[in-house]
């Protein structure tokens, strides 16, 4: 795969089945297919992308809108396609919609213990800006709280 045939759109109701198998592979807490379709049926709050090759769903990632600020709530990229720029290639598409609606500041939580998404939030100009200790219900794990702002 070359991350050129990568591309990147909008979640729809249709992407759901993937982004839950994805989702399990992922995440020890993962995200029920109702609160997907809550999310991406909530346009007005939500920004919803996925990562495609061939019409094959390998990556999603979402963003709340609050006020001017995006709030992240999940990335993620299926286990056989690591490494290869996805991820990078969803967190550009995140900035570039915030851009374009004005949402001057980014943030999002992390596990403390989670390096590669730390590093990769890092490379687009995310920084480290707090803690919200035991923030993760099933390990008690903290959250490192991220942002990016306007620059
Ligand atoms: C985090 C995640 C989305 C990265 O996706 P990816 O497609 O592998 O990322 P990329 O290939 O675009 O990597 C971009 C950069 O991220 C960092 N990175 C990605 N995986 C890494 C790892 N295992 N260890 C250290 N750094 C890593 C590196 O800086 C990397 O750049 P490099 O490859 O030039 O070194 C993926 O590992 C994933 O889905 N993890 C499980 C879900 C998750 O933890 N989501 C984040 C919740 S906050």
């Amino acid at each position: 795969m070359n991350i050129d045939q990568v591309n990147i759109c909008y979640m729809d109701l249709e992407d759901i089945d993937d982004v839950i198998i994805i989702e399990n592979l992922c995440f020890t807490i993962p995200w029920s297919r109702e609160s997907f379709i809550q999310e991406i049926s909530n346009s007005q709050l939500t920004r919803y992308i996925c990562a495609k090759v061939n019409d094959k769903m390998i990556g999603y990632a979402g963003m709340w809108k609050i006020c001017d600020e995006g709030h992240i709530t999940n990335i993620a990229v299926h286990p056989e396609y690591r490494r290869k720029g996805i991820g990078n290639k969803l967190v550009k598409g995140l900035i570039s919609i915030a851009q374009k609606e004005n949402l001057y500041k980014i943030t999002l939580e992390v596990r403390k213990s989670n390096n590669a998404a730390q590093d990769l939030y890092a490379r687009h100009g995310f920084r480290v800006e707090g803690l919200r200790k035991k923030y993760y219900s099933d390990n008690g794990e903290d959250a490192i709280i991220m942002w990016k702002k306007n620059d």
